[in-house]
């Protein structure tokens, strides 16, 4: 059997995907724009066991084999990637088990969002093994189905996930190559301690909210400008409206219910921050996902500076800074 192994980034999204119309699928309720990073990635080997064991030193696989980072998983902790492993199965028409390994080259627990590297690197590695044909629009909804911000990370550069009406039509496409702009994802972690709600339970719930229809509401503006800003690699037009929509966001997880507030008092802190250094001639922008850390959006000549300056309060942990980068790419060393 072949052995497949794939390099994914992972995103940062300027406007976010949060809630779903049909969470079984990842439907998503709005189109969503990210910009894949080149600096944030996950390695991903599959095999898959054709009952010879060759792949797992002998022994026959009687279920997955997944190791994440140098740990084997057990038990609840493998459920969303042998789910993931079943949905490819099915479409293979194929009843074997996987030897899957992966690693990040960032930690976990840093706020950037492995599961959108994680699941396309899995997608891509684990359908490649099986030499299945399929296009970049293919792999985006399988891709989706483990983790919606997933279907993004497929491609490279600028990206917008269409909502799309069913499995086939909610897929991500690319607005522009990495090449178009050198933009920078700066992350600043203010805390690593692991969410306690998952994104996933985050979407299902985000129509509890008063602030859902709102936003939604608004969107159809903010995608158009966001888009031409990015065309135009226009980073004053583009930083208000990412701002403004993480905010959004935010404030449809606090007034969700239960309550989502992800936030730590250096998240704020860091939202002043910004914004002060904005004031003093600093062209910067922020963004927040699921977490209290923040991300800041910025040009190539002011990414030195804004570490400095991060690094200077002592509540930043780690700074990670991450350029454009591209869409899943097959490697040929293998991680076993
Ligand atoms: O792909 P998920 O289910 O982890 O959701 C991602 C949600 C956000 O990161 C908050 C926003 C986004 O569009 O990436």
């Amino acid at each position: 059997m072949k052995k497949a192994t794939v390099q994914a980034g992972s995103n940062i999204a300027f406007i976010k995907y949060w809630g779903v119309s049909d969470a079984e699928i990842n439907l998503p309720l709005n189109n969503s724009i990210s910009m894949t990073l080149a600096d944030a990635y996950t390695i991903t080997t599959v095999a898959w066991d054709d009952g010879t064991g060759e792949i797992a030193d002998g022994e026959p696989l009687h279920h997955d084999r997944i190791m994440l980072d140098g740990k084997l998983l057990i038990g609840r902790a493998t459920d969303r990637l042998t789910d993931h492993l079943d949905r490819i199965r099915k479409l293979a028409g194929i009843d074997l088990y996987a030897r899957v390994e992966s690693k990040n080259n960032f930690p976990m627990a840093s706020g950037i969002a492995s599961s959108a590297s994680g699941f396309a690197a899995l997608t891509v590695a684990a359908t490649e093994a099986l030499e299945m044909e399929l296009n970049v629009t293919q792999l985006s909804a399988i891709a989706r189905r483990g983790s919606g911000s997933a279907s993004r990370s497929i491609l490279g550069g600028f990206v917008e996930w269409e909502k799309g009406i069913d499995n086939e039509s909610s897929v991500a496409h690319q607005l522009h190559p990495s090449e178009h702009w050198n933009l920078y994802d700066i992350v600043a972690v203010v805390s690593s301690a692991e969410k306690k709600i998952s994104s996933a339970s985050g979407h299902i719930i985000a129509n509890s909210s008063p602030l859902l229809d709102g936003r939604i509401n608004g969107l159809e503006c903010a995608l158009r400008d966001v888009r031409t800003a990015i065309d135009e690699r226009n980073l004053e037009q583009l930083g208000p409206i990412i701002e403004h929509d993480a905010l959004a966001m935010h404030s449809i997880m606090m007034t969700s219910d239960p309550s989502l507030f992800y936030w730590q008092p250096g998240t704020v802190e860091l939202i002043q921050s910004a914004r002060q250094w904005r004031n003093d001639g600093l062209p910067v922008y922020f963004t927040i996902d699921a977490g209290p850390n923040l991300h800041l959006i910025c040009e190539e000549e002011s990414v030195d500076e804004i570490c400095d300056l991060l690094l200077k309060k002592s509540f930043v942990q780690q700074v990670i800074a991450s350029q454009p980068g591209p869409g899943v790419e097959s490697r040929s060393e293998h991680l076993f």
